[in-house]
Protein backbone atom coordinates (compact mmCIF):
# COMPACT_ATOMS: atom_id res chain seq x y z
CA UNK A 1 0.00 0.00 0.00
CA UNK A 2 0.95 3.47 -0.48
CA UNK A 3 0.04 6.97 -0.27
CA UNK A 4 -0.23 7.92 -4.41
CA UNK A 5 -3.81 8.13 -4.72
CA UNK A 6 -6.26 10.08 -6.82
CA UNK A 7 -8.56 12.57 -5.12
CA UNK A 8 -10.73 15.12 -6.95
CA UNK A 9 -9.67 13.50 -10.18
CA UNK A 10 -5.88 14.45 -9.11
CA UNK A 11 -2.75 12.41 -8.26
CA UNK A 12 -2.04 12.98 -4.88
CA UNK A 13 1.13 12.46 -2.58
CA UNK A 14 -0.18 12.26 0.67
CA UNK A 15 -2.10 15.58 0.97
CA UNK A 16 -0.33 17.06 -1.54
CA UNK A 17 -1.57 17.09 -5.57
CA UNK A 18 1.56 16.26 -7.48
CA UNK A 19 1.02 18.94 -10.31
CA UNK A 20 1.07 21.55 -7.28
CA UNK A 21 4.67 20.08 -6.50
CA UNK A 22 5.52 20.17 -10.80
CA UNK A 23 4.13 23.48 -10.88
CA UNK A 24 7.17 24.54 -8.26
CA UNK A 25 9.96 22.22 -8.89
CA UNK A 26 9.82 21.53 -12.52
CA UNK A 27 9.52 18.21 -14.21
CA UNK A 28 11.24 16.00 -14.08
CA UNK A 29 11.48 14.73 -10.01
CA UNK A 30 11.63 12.03 -8.29
CA UNK A 31 8.80 12.44 -5.33
CA UNK A 32 8.69 10.43 -2.02
CA UNK A 33 5.85 9.90 0.87
CA UNK A 34 6.91 10.07 4.43
CA UNK A 35 3.83 7.78 5.53
CA UNK A 36 5.09 5.17 2.53
CA UNK A 37 8.16 4.89 4.00
CA UNK A 38 7.38 4.86 7.87
CA UNK A 39 4.60 2.13 6.96
CA UNK A 40 7.01 -0.51 5.27
CA UNK A 41 9.34 -0.14 8.08
CA UNK A 42 6.55 -0.56 10.55
CA UNK A 43 5.06 -3.89 8.30
CA UNK A 44 8.91 -5.24 8.90
CA UNK A 45 9.10 -4.43 12.70
CA UNK A 46 5.84 -5.95 13.00
CA UNK A 47 6.80 -9.26 11.00
CA UNK A 48 9.46 -10.02 13.79
CA UNK A 49 7.77 -8.98 16.46
CA UNK A 50 8.58 -10.83 19.68
CA UNK A 51 12.23 -11.75 17.91
CA UNK A 52 15.16 -10.09 18.76
CA UNK A 53 16.13 -8.03 15.96
CA UNK A 54 17.74 -4.88 13.79
CA UNK A 55 16.12 -3.69 10.60
CA UNK A 56 18.71 -2.31 8.71
CA UNK A 57 17.68 -0.41 5.71
CA UNK A 58 19.61 -0.79 2.60
CA UNK A 59 20.53 2.63 1.73
CA UNK A 60 21.61 1.70 -1.81
CA UNK A 61 17.80 1.89 -2.69
CA UNK A 62 17.30 5.23 -1.79
CA UNK A 63 20.53 6.97 -0.01
CA UNK A 64 18.85 10.59 0.43
CA UNK A 65 19.40 11.73 3.82
CA UNK A 66 16.18 13.10 4.38
CA UNK A 67 15.25 9.60 3.95
CA UNK A 68 18.01 8.23 6.24
CA UNK A 69 16.45 10.39 8.45
CA UNK A 70 12.90 9.45 8.12
CA UNK A 71 13.75 5.75 9.12
CA UNK A 72 16.90 6.50 11.50
CA UNK A 73 14.10 8.14 14.03
CA UNK A 74 12.09 5.29 13.83
CA UNK A 75 15.18 3.18 15.03
CA UNK A 76 16.26 1.75 11.74
CA UNK A 77 19.92 0.53 11.09
CA UNK A 78 21.71 1.08 7.76
CA UNK A 79 22.97 -1.59 6.01
CA UNK A 80 25.98 0.33 4.19
CA UNK A 81 28.52 -0.67 0.60
CA UNK A 82 31.01 2.11 0.36
CA UNK A 83 32.64 4.94 2.06
CA UNK A 84 30.00 7.25 0.71
CA UNK A 85 27.37 5.42 1.83
CA UNK A 86 28.55 5.20 5.48
CA UNK A 87 29.14 8.84 5.21
CA UNK A 88 25.59 9.58 4.77
CA UNK A 89 24.57 7.11 7.05
CA UNK A 90 26.65 9.38 9.79
CA UNK A 91 25.74 12.63 8.35
CA UNK A 92 21.93 11.54 8.68
CA UNK A 93 22.91 11.07 12.88
CA UNK A 94 22.23 6.80 12.14
CA UNK A 95 25.00 5.78 15.49
CA UNK A 96 27.74 3.35 14.34
CA UNK A 97 26.54 0.47 16.59
CA UNK A 98 23.89 0.24 13.78
CA UNK A 99 25.21 0.38 10.60
CA UNK A 100 26.30 -2.82 9.10
CA UNK A 101 29.12 -2.60 6.22
CA UNK A 102 28.53 -5.20 3.32
CA UNK A 103 30.10 -5.69 -0.31
CA UNK A 104 32.67 -7.80 -1.38
CA UNK A 105 35.10 -4.95 -2.62
CA UNK A 106 35.93 -2.89 0.96
CA UNK A 107 38.56 -0.72 0.55
CA UNK A 108 41.56 -0.47 3.24
CA UNK A 109 40.44 3.36 3.67
CA UNK A 110 36.86 1.95 3.93
CA UNK A 111 38.12 -0.41 7.19
CA UNK A 112 39.46 2.24 8.68
CA UNK A 113 37.27 4.56 8.31
CA UNK A 114 34.29 2.95 9.83
CA UNK A 115 36.83 1.16 12.54
CA UNK A 116 37.27 4.65 13.64
CA UNK A 117 33.46 6.04 13.14
CA UNK A 118 32.15 2.97 14.73
CA UNK A 119 30.67 0.20 12.77
CA UNK A 120 28.21 -2.48 13.90
CA UNK A 121 29.70 -5.46 11.67
CA UNK A 122 31.08 -5.62 8.85
CA UNK A 123 29.75 -8.41 6.77
CA UNK A 124 33.03 -10.17 5.25
CA UNK A 125 32.50 -11.71 1.77
CA UNK A 126 36.26 -12.91 0.88
CA UNK A 127 39.71 -14.43 2.67
CA UNK A 128 41.52 -11.61 1.19
CA UNK A 129 39.07 -9.13 3.10
CA UNK A 130 38.93 -11.22 6.02
CA UNK A 131 43.15 -10.96 6.46
CA UNK A 132 43.37 -7.12 5.40
CA UNK A 133 40.38 -6.14 7.68
CA UNK A 134 42.95 -7.69 10.34
CA UNK A 135 45.51 -5.92 9.76
CA UNK A 136 44.04 -2.81 9.66
CA UNK A 137 42.20 -3.19 12.70
CA UNK A 138 45.72 -4.16 14.47
CA UNK A 139 47.24 -0.97 13.24
CA UNK A 140 44.81 1.20 14.28
CA UNK A 141 44.29 -0.63 17.53
CA UNK A 142 40.97 -1.37 16.96
CA UNK A 143 38.57 -4.71 16.81
CA UNK A 144 36.51 -5.81 13.66
CA UNK A 145 33.53 -7.57 14.57
CA UNK A 146 32.66 -9.93 11.61
CA UNK A 147 29.98 -12.06 10.26
CA UNK A 148 31.34 -13.72 7.32
CA UNK A 149 28.63 -13.32 4.07
CA UNK A 150 28.13 -17.50 2.79
CA UNK A 151 26.71 -18.07 -0.41
CA UNK A 152 24.68 -20.92 0.11
CA UNK A 153 23.99 -21.92 -3.63
CA UNK A 154 20.40 -21.26 -3.86
CA UNK A 155 18.54 -19.93 -6.84
CA UNK A 156 16.78 -16.84 -5.36
CA UNK A 157 14.61 -16.85 -9.14
CA UNK A 158 14.89 -13.39 -9.54
CA UNK A 159 16.19 -11.08 -12.42
CA UNK A 160 19.60 -12.96 -13.16
CA UNK A 161 21.79 -9.61 -12.79
CA UNK A 162 20.11 -9.13 -9.20
CA UNK A 163 20.03 -13.01 -8.43
CA UNK A 164 23.67 -13.08 -5.47
CA UNK A 165 23.04 -16.33 -3.57
CA UNK A 166 24.11 -19.19 -6.71
CA UNK A 167 27.62 -20.59 -6.44
CA UNK A 168 28.84 -18.50 -9.74
CA UNK A 169 28.12 -15.34 -8.23
CA UNK A 170 30.70 -13.23 -7.20
CA UNK A 171 29.06 -12.44 -3.66
CA UNK A 172 30.19 -14.48 -0.10
CA UNK A 173 32.15 -17.84 0.61
CA UNK A 174 30.66 -21.21 -0.32
CA UNK A 175 28.60 -22.70 2.75
CA UNK A 176 30.86 -26.08 2.27
CA UNK A 177 33.50 -24.19 3.66
CA UNK A 178 32.07 -21.47 5.68
CA UNK A 179 33.76 -23.74 9.00
CA UNK A 180 37.08 -23.66 7.37
CA UNK A 181 37.09 -19.63 6.67
CA UNK A 182 35.70 -18.70 10.43
CA UNK A 183 38.17 -20.95 12.19
CA UNK A 184 40.81 -18.90 10.29
CA UNK A 185 38.45 -16.00 11.41
CA UNK A 186 38.81 -17.26 14.89
CA UNK A 187 42.49 -17.28 14.85
CA UNK A 188 43.17 -14.16 13.56
CA UNK A 189 44.32 -11.04 15.39
CA UNK A 190 42.00 -7.94 15.65
CA UNK A 191 39.01 -9.82 14.42
CA UNK A 192 35.79 -10.44 16.58
CA UNK A 193 33.33 -12.71 15.25
CA UNK A 194 29.60 -12.19 16.20
CA UNK A 195 27.44 -13.96 13.45
CA UNK A 196 26.61 -15.36 10.38
CA UNK A 197 25.26 -13.20 7.30
CA UNK A 198 23.32 -14.20 3.76
CA UNK A 199 21.52 -12.15 0.99
CA UNK A 200 20.35 -14.60 -1.77
CA UNK A 201 19.00 -11.73 -4.17
CA UNK A 202 16.54 -9.15 -5.11
CA UNK A 203 13.01 -8.42 -6.19
CA UNK A 204 12.20 -12.29 -4.73
CA UNK A 205 8.75 -13.33 -5.50
CA UNK A 206 8.63 -16.64 -3.92
CA UNK A 207 9.53 -17.02 -0.03
CA UNK A 208 10.79 -20.63 -1.03
CA UNK A 209 14.62 -19.46 -1.68
CA UNK A 210 14.41 -18.25 1.54
CA UNK A 211 13.37 -20.93 2.91
CA UNK A 212 16.08 -22.94 1.52
CA UNK A 213 18.77 -20.11 2.35
CA UNK A 214 17.84 -19.87 5.91
CA UNK A 215 17.50 -23.48 6.77
CA UNK A 216 21.24 -24.18 5.94
CA UNK A 217 22.36 -20.98 7.58
CA UNK A 218 20.58 -22.75 10.52
CA UNK A 219 22.69 -26.13 10.15
CA UNK A 220 25.66 -23.64 9.38
CA UNK A 221 24.79 -21.54 13.00
CA UNK A 222 24.70 -24.78 15.07
CA UNK A 223 27.72 -26.43 13.14
CA UNK A 224 29.48 -23.11 14.02
CA UNK A 225 28.50 -23.15 17.86
CA UNK A 226 29.78 -26.59 18.06
CA UNK A 227 33.16 -25.55 17.01
CA UNK A 228 33.45 -22.94 19.51
CA UNK A 229 32.14 -19.60 17.88
CA UNK A 230 30.05 -17.07 19.50
CA UNK A 231 27.44 -16.34 17.04
CA UNK A 232 24.83 -14.01 18.46
CA UNK A 233 23.82 -12.43 15.18
CA UNK A 234 22.15 -13.72 12.13
CA UNK A 235 22.18 -11.20 9.09
CA UNK A 236 19.70 -12.50 6.58
CA UNK A 237 20.00 -10.00 4.23
CA UNK A 238 17.47 -8.06 1.94
CA UNK A 239 15.85 -8.90 -0.92
CA UNK A 240 12.03 -8.78 -0.71
CA UNK A 241 9.93 -8.20 -3.67
CA UNK A 242 7.55 -5.25 -4.15
CA UNK A 243 4.79 -5.27 -6.72
CA UNK A 244 5.67 -3.58 -10.22
CA UNK A 245 2.51 -4.33 -12.06
CA UNK A 246 -1.14 -3.52 -10.20
CA UNK A 247 -2.52 -6.74 -12.73
CA UNK A 248 -0.08 -8.78 -11.43
CA UNK A 249 0.06 -11.11 -8.28
CA UNK A 250 1.58 -9.47 -5.48
CA UNK A 251 4.49 -10.98 -4.04
CA UNK A 252 4.95 -12.03 -0.16
CA UNK A 253 4.07 -10.16 2.65
CA UNK A 254 6.69 -9.04 4.85
CA UNK A 255 4.78 -11.15 7.48
CA UNK A 256 4.62 -14.38 5.72
CA UNK A 257 8.70 -13.82 4.96
CA UNK A 258 8.06 -13.13 9.03
CA UNK A 259 6.85 -16.71 9.45
CA UNK A 260 9.43 -17.94 7.66
CA UNK A 261 12.77 -16.24 9.38
CA UNK A 262 11.04 -17.45 12.43
CA UNK A 263 10.16 -20.89 11.32
CA UNK A 264 14.04 -21.18 10.23
CA UNK A 265 16.04 -19.35 12.57
CA UNK A 266 13.86 -18.57 14.96
CA UNK A 267 14.93 -20.95 17.82
CA UNK A 268 18.29 -20.36 17.72
CA UNK A 269 18.39 -17.29 20.11
CA UNK A 270 20.49 -15.18 18.16
CA UNK A 271 19.33 -11.37 17.05
CA UNK A 272 18.03 -11.23 13.78
CA UNK A 273 18.90 -8.30 11.34
CA UNK A 274 17.68 -7.65 8.03
CA UNK A 275 18.76 -5.63 4.83
CA UNK A 276 15.39 -4.62 3.34
CA UNK A 277 15.86 -1.73 0.31
CA UNK A 278 13.16 -1.97 -2.22
CA UNK A 279 10.47 -3.20 0.08
CA UNK A 280 10.58 -0.21 2.29
CA UNK A 281 11.41 2.60 -0.66
CA UNK A 282 10.03 1.24 -3.83
CA UNK A 283 6.97 2.09 -3.86
CA UNK A 284 7.17 5.05 -1.60
CA UNK A 285 8.34 7.01 -4.48
CA UNK A 286 7.19 8.38 -8.02
CA UNK A 287 9.18 9.84 -10.54
CA UNK A 288 6.90 12.88 -11.88
CA UNK A 289 7.53 13.35 -15.72
CA UNK A 290 5.60 15.88 -18.47
CA UNK A 291 4.82 14.80 -22.34
CA UNK A 292 7.05 16.95 -24.38
CA UNK A 293 5.44 15.32 -27.91
CA UNK A 294 3.31 12.63 -29.13
CA UNK A 295 4.27 11.18 -32.14
CA UNK A 296 2.53 9.43 -34.40
CA UNK A 297 5.58 6.93 -36.01
CA UNK A 298 4.63 4.24 -38.27
CA UNK A 299 2.40 1.82 -36.98
CA UNK A 300 3.29 2.93 -33.35
CA UNK A 301 2.61 6.07 -31.29
CA UNK A 302 5.76 7.64 -28.95
CA UNK A 303 5.01 9.07 -25.77
CA UNK A 304 8.19 11.53 -25.66
CA UNK A 305 8.85 12.45 -21.75
CA UNK A 306 11.28 15.15 -20.54
CA UNK A 307 12.47 11.91 -18.20
CA UNK A 308 14.85 9.67 -19.73
CA UNK A 309 17.03 6.25 -19.05
CA UNK A 310 19.76 8.56 -17.26
CA UNK A 311 17.06 9.50 -15.13
CA UNK A 312 15.56 6.29 -13.89
CA UNK A 313 18.01 3.63 -15.71
CA UNK A 314 15.53 0.26 -14.36
CA UNK A 315 13.96 -0.64 -17.92
CA UNK A 316 16.78 0.02 -19.88
CA UNK A 317 18.93 -2.24 -17.57
CA UNK A 318 16.53 -4.37 -16.30
CA UNK A 319 13.60 -4.54 -18.90
CA UNK A 320 11.86 -3.67 -15.51
CA UNK A 321 8.26 -2.61 -15.82
CA UNK A 322 6.82 0.57 -13.96
CA UNK A 323 3.41 1.58 -14.29
CA UNK A 324 2.80 4.83 -15.67
CA UNK A 325 -0.05 6.61 -14.74
CA UNK A 326 -1.36 10.54 -15.46
CA UNK A 327 -1.41 13.11 -12.94
CA UNK A 328 -4.86 13.36 -13.72
CA UNK A 329 -7.23 11.03 -13.18
CA UNK A 330 -8.68 9.27 -16.88
CA UNK A 331 -12.61 9.73 -17.29
CA UNK A 332 -14.09 6.51 -16.72
CA UNK A 333 -14.83 4.87 -20.50
CA UNK A 334 -12.22 6.30 -21.73
CA UNK A 335 -10.41 3.66 -23.95
CA UNK A 336 -6.56 3.24 -23.39
CA UNK A 337 -4.11 3.57 -26.58
CA UNK A 338 -1.12 1.48 -26.84
CA UNK A 339 1.90 4.07 -26.91
CA UNK A 340 6.05 3.45 -26.55
CA UNK A 341 6.61 5.68 -23.68
CA UNK A 342 10.62 6.95 -24.72
CA UNK A 343 12.67 9.82 -23.54
CA UNK A 344 14.72 12.27 -25.21
CA UNK A 345 18.10 10.58 -24.95
CA UNK A 346 20.11 9.91 -28.15
CA UNK A 347 19.46 5.73 -28.37
CA UNK A 348 16.76 3.26 -28.75
CA UNK A 349 17.69 2.02 -24.89
CA UNK A 350 15.71 4.87 -23.69
CA UNK A 351 12.57 2.91 -23.88
CA UNK A 352 10.39 3.16 -20.57
CA UNK A 353 7.57 0.44 -22.05
CA UNK A 354 6.41 -0.41 -25.52
CA UNK A 355 3.09 -0.56 -26.58
CA UNK A 356 1.62 0.38 -23.11
CA UNK A 357 -2.15 1.01 -22.94
CA UNK A 358 -2.71 4.58 -21.68
CA UNK A 359 -5.04 6.66 -21.83
CA UNK A 360 -4.97 9.73 -24.49
CA UNK A 361 -2.58 11.89 -23.14
CA UNK A 362 -1.03 15.24 -24.80
CA UNK A 363 1.83 18.06 -25.11
CA UNK A 364 2.33 19.46 -21.62
CA UNK A 365 0.26 16.69 -19.57
CA UNK A 366 1.74 14.88 -16.38
CA UNK A 367 2.89 11.63 -16.13
CA UNK A 368 4.53 9.68 -13.00
CA UNK A 369 6.04 6.28 -13.26
CA UNK A 370 5.27 4.11 -10.00
CA UNK A 371 7.58 2.49 -7.59
CA UNK A 372 10.23 4.17 -8.28
CA UNK A 373 11.49 5.26 -5.21
CA UNK A 374 14.51 2.47 -5.10
CA UNK A 375 16.75 2.24 -7.71
CA UNK A 376 15.44 5.35 -9.09
CA UNK A 377 17.45 8.63 -7.87
CA UNK A 378 20.23 6.44 -6.98
CA UNK A 379 21.20 4.88 -10.10
CA UNK A 380 20.40 8.44 -12.38
CA UNK A 381 23.45 9.90 -14.13
CA UNK A 382 23.91 12.60 -15.92
CA UNK A 383 24.31 10.98 -19.05
CA UNK A 384 23.66 13.91 -22.25
CA UNK A 385 24.72 16.45 -20.18
CA UNK A 386 21.16 15.60 -18.29
CA UNK A 387 21.17 17.89 -14.67
CA UNK A 388 20.40 15.00 -12.42
CA UNK A 389 17.08 15.37 -10.89
CA UNK A 390 15.54 16.69 -7.70
CA UNK A 391 14.01 15.05 -4.97
CA UNK A 392 10.74 15.83 -2.71
CA UNK A 393 9.73 14.50 0.51
CA UNK A 394 6.14 14.89 1.45
CA UNK A 395 4.52 14.60 4.91
CA UNK A 396 0.86 14.81 5.50
CA UNK A 397 0.55 18.45 3.46
CA UNK A 398 3.67 19.48 3.39
CA UNK A 399 6.46 18.71 0.82
CA UNK A 400 10.37 20.17 0.40
CA UNK A 401 13.05 19.65 -1.85
CA UNK A 402 15.58 17.43 -0.60
CA UNK A 403 18.26 17.46 -3.50
CA UNK A 404 17.47 20.39 -5.33
CA UNK A 405 18.09 20.41 -9.19
CA UNK A 406 21.61 21.30 -10.15
CA UNK A 407 22.00 24.33 -12.51
CA UNK A 408 23.85 23.77 -15.67
CA UNK A 409 26.74 26.26 -13.91
CA UNK A 410 26.34 23.74 -11.41
CA UNK A 411 27.35 20.68 -13.51
CA UNK A 412 29.97 22.58 -15.74
CA UNK A 413 31.90 23.69 -12.51
CA UNK A 414 32.53 20.06 -11.46
CA UNK A 415 35.13 20.19 -14.71
CA UNK A 416 38.35 21.58 -14.50
CA UNK A 417 40.13 22.97 -17.68
CA UNK A 418 44.10 21.62 -17.62
CA UNK A 419 46.48 24.59 -18.42
CA UNK A 420 47.63 23.80 -21.82
CA UNK A 421 43.84 24.57 -22.63
CA UNK A 422 43.45 27.99 -20.94
N1 LIG B 1 21.70 -6.49 1.27
C1 LIG B 1 22.63 -6.68 0.31
C2 LIG B 1 23.91 -7.28 0.69
C3 LIG B 1 22.35 -6.33 -1.02
O1 LIG B 1 23.27 -6.53 -1.96
C4 LIG B 1 21.10 -5.75 -1.35
C5 LIG B 1 20.77 -5.36 -2.73
C6 LIG B 1 20.16 -5.55 -0.32
C7 LIG B 1 20.49 -5.94 0.97
C8 LIG B 1 18.83 -4.93 -0.56
O2 LIG B 1 18.03 -5.69 -1.41
P1 LIG B 1 16.50 -5.24 -1.63
O3 LIG B 1 15.78 -5.44 -0.34
O4 LIG B 1 16.50 -3.81 -2.03
O5 LIG B 1 16.03 -6.13 -2.71
N2 LIG B 1 19.48 -2.09 -8.87
C9 LIG B 1 18.68 -3.30 -8.82
C10 LIG B 1 18.69 -3.93 -7.46
C11 LIG B 1 20.06 -4.28 -6.95
C12 LIG B 1 20.09 -4.88 -5.57
C13 LIG B 1 21.47 -4.99 -5.05
N3 LIG B 1 21.59 -5.49 -3.72
C14 LIG B 1 17.27 -2.96 -9.28
O6 LIG B 1 17.01 -1.81 -9.64
O7 LIG B 1 16.43 -3.85 -9.35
Amino acid sequence: MDHFLYRDGQLMAEDVPLAEIAAQVGTPFYVYSTATLERHYRVFQEALDGLDHLICYAMKANSNQAVLRTLARLGAGMDVVSGGEYARAQAAGVPGARIVFSGVGKTEGEMRTALTGGIRQFNVESEPELELLSRVAVAIGATAPIAIRVNPDVDARTHAKIATGKSENKFGIPIARAREVYARAAALPGIAVVGVDVHIGSQLTELEPYRAAFTRVAELVRALRADGHRIGRIDLGGGLGIPYEASNTAPPLPFDYGRVVRETVGDLDAEIEIEPGRLIAGNAGLLVSKVIYVKHGEGRDFLILDAAMNDLVRPAMYDAHHDIVPLVEPAPGVAPRPMDVVGPVCETGDTFARARNLPPLAAGDLVAFRSAGAYGAVMASEYNSRPLVPEVLVRGDQFAVVRARPSFDEMLSRDTIPHWLE
